[in-house]
């Protein structure tokens, strides 16, 4: 990360304990960043539209299935997903799909062509590293009324023919690449662009420009998924907090580089694997071969033996690299903008057992077809701030618009912000905490896991919950986490049609969103004035519902910020019909330390730590939503 983004954005109160912009005239800074962040999304994917962030490649991708269902003609439950994605986005797709009641078809991408999709999903450089063009395909199944979505490392975008050239409807990626330590997996700003038929379809925020009462150019949220909270049920996805911050970043380090520094990163990435691979090949060793001719950053190397393949990443890992070990034979070298000289060298000496040079004429070696020949970042706020002073002004300038933490409370909504300790964020600097990548081996990260088991026993301990995980990336994210254990709790049972969510007419519109998301049917239960369930109603629908009633989502304080007197009577009635209690604790900071959420008879619970403790809220996300 450059440093002048790092010391002005990531490490400054102004920047990341910003509320979500929903005051327009006091985050105009934000907005403004935001919006460059979907202007790189729109050069890079080729795309009309893109979001202002989405929590993670994976989630981003699950998010893309549902809106192909939403958007596509096709009278399909299918979903093809090419057999190059990444395991851990397939996982979370699978998941997806089975309580939207869809089915998943993995094959060759190729293999699309044949079938009747209501979507199709494209890795563009496969898990392999190998670059295929998709534009026949596409085209192929598009006539099929499949609506397509296309997966992308947006680094690789910048050398590379867009999504949007081959025909995708719909572009998805991480953004890690640009500047944005790995942190033991994020958090990261997931890009999501699209084409403007589609908006009214999208996840997420999108910042779009308006005009203030003068009649100035001002910056809003256009459409956000707080329309959760007038359409609930029907709304389109339970995204609510991204990635703000991590989006500020990626978004300044494109404003920082312009076109020309980010074409010269990608280049050099690319360069280094393209030596790479030539020493390989040039290598004359008959065990050793380059998997595929066009790749981007990473070559796959055939060691020919199991063996082989053993002895070279045990050396590798011996000399502090870690390698990625596909299936038996194969291994995985990638390259990033912090490779250097003498990478390449222990790189070459662990292949091919002498220390190469990286060569004077490193070169590009994709076929011309597969590049971009488009211009990208034209605009000129990508060509102005290229120098640090010019940068630190920039960023400055659009800090002093807005206001955060650091100057006043925010008296808006029932988030319970608060400003983070310095000594809190200190440390997500350190490059111990920032340079670990999420798939390192365990014995390189113990000290990760110590951290994570120490905070959960921590959390157990406050919560009076059994166990805690720490996957959701945001509240929604805990939400449907916690409704998906309830389902297989009831599952486990032998009770599958338990598939009835109370929901009382305060909660949180991502409440509604996400139980709809678990194929649940939603029943609206009635709050008095003062936001307190009115248990009479209550009674009524589980009386009404009891062979089918799954669970209650109850927001404890509720939305109006209210300690629901009831609440150990509306537990004991929702377990006598055989629901489980789902208790939103986004506001959990609430309670701490006067009770536990287990203790009132709770089953499964959120909370929002970046509203509780010290995750800060960085203008909308990072979000850490964990499911106890
Ligand atoms: C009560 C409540 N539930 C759920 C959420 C959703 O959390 P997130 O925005 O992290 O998805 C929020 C946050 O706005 C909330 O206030």
């Amino acid at each position: 990360m450059p440093a002048v983004i790092q010391r002005n954005v990531l490490e400054n109160p102004g920047w990341y304990t910003a509320y979500t912009p929903y005051q327009a005239e006091i985050a105009q800074g934000r907005l403004e960043a935001l919006l460059n962040f979907q202007q790189v999304c729109i050069d890079l994917t080729g795309l009309e539209l893109a979001g202002a962030s989405l929590l993670d490649e994976a989630t981003a991708a699950a998010e893309a299935m549902a809106m192909s269902k939403r958007v596509s003609k096709s009278k399909s439950t299918q979903f093809f997903v090419d057999d190059r994605i990444y395991p851990q986005t397939l996982d979370v797709i699978n998941t997806r799909a089975k309580y939207f009641g869809w089915e998943v078809v993995v094959g060759d991408f190729e293999l699309a062509k044949s079938g009747d999709y209501f979507g199709a999903l494209f890795q563009y450089v496969g898990v392999e590293g190998d670059v295929k063009d998709l534009t026949d395909v596409i085209a192929a199944v598009k006539k099929n009324k499949t609506y397509v979505s296309v997966v992308s490392d947006i680094m690789s975008l910048v050398l590379l023919k867009s999504p949007a050239d081959m025909g995708a409807d719909v572009a998805l990626g991480s953004t890690q690449r640009f500047g944005i330590p790995m942190g033991f997996g994020g958090p990261h700003a997931a890009y999501f662009a699209f084409s403007d038929k589609a908006k009214r379809s999208a996840p997420g925020r999108i910042i779009g420009v308006s005009k203030d009462s003068q009649g100035n150019t001002a910056l809003r949220m256009a459409l956000q998924t707080r329309e959760q909270h007038i359409r609930r049920e029907k709304a389109n996805s339970n995204i609510c907090t991204s990635q703000v911050l991590l989006a500020n970043l990626a978004g300044m380090y494109a404003v920082y580089h312009g076109p020309g520094g980010v074409k010269r990163i990608a280049t050099r990435i690319h360069a280094f694997a393209t030596a790479f691979a030539d020493v390989i090949k040039n290598a004359n060793d008959s065990n050793l071969n380059v998997v595929h001719d066009q790749f981007f950053d990473s070559v796959v190397v055939d060691c020919g033996s199991e063996k082989l393949a053993t002895q070279i990443f045990e050396n590798a890992d011996n000399v502090g690299y870690n390698l990625w070990r596909l299936g038996e034979t194969k291994l995985s070298v990638a390259f990033s903008e912090t490779s250097d000289q003498q990478d390449f060298s222990v790189l070459t000496q662990l292949f091919v057992s002498k220390a190469h040079d990286l060569p004077e004429d490193a070169r590009v070696s994709l076929d011309s077809a597969h590049l971009r020949t488009d211009a990208i970042l034209s605009h000129p706020v990508f060509n102005s701030h290229h120098t640090e002073h010019e940068m630190l002004r920039y960023l400055k300038s659009l800090e002093d618009k807005d206001l955060a933490m650091n100057r006043s409370m925010i008296s808006l909504g029932s988030c319970t912000m608060k400003l983070n300790a310095t000594s809190e964020m200190l440390p997500i600097t350190w490059p111990e905490f920032a340079n670990v990548h999420p798939f390192a081996p365990r014995d390189q990260v113990t000290g990760y896991v110590a951290m994570i088991d120490s905070l959960q026993d921590q959390l157990k301990a406050i919560t009076g919950f059994d166990d805690v995980s720490m996957q959701p990336n945001s509240g929604a994210s805990g939400e449907y986490a916690g409704l998906l254990a309830i389902r297989r709790y009831h599952e486990s049972l032998g009770e599958t049609d338990r598939d009835v969510c109370l929901i009382p007419q305060s909660a949180h519109g991502t409440n509604p969103a996400t139980a709809m998301m678990m194929g649940m049917k939603v029943i609206v239960v009635k709050t008095d004035d003062n936001g307190n369930v009115d248990i009479d109603d209550l009674t009524a629908k589980c009386e009404e519902n009891s062979a089918n009633l799954g669970a209650l989502m109850i927001t404890y304080p509720s939305t109006h910020g209210v300690f629901e007197e009831g609440i150990r009577k509306i537990c004991d009635l929702i377990h006598k019909h055989g629901g489980q209690v789902y208790m939103d604790g986004a506001n959990m900071n609430a309670q701490v330390g006067m009770m536990q959420p287990a203790d009132v008879g709770a089953d499964v619970l959120h909370m929002n730590l970046h509203k509780t403790f010290c995750i800060p809220h960085g203008g909308g996300g990072p979000g850490m939503g964990l499911s106890a």
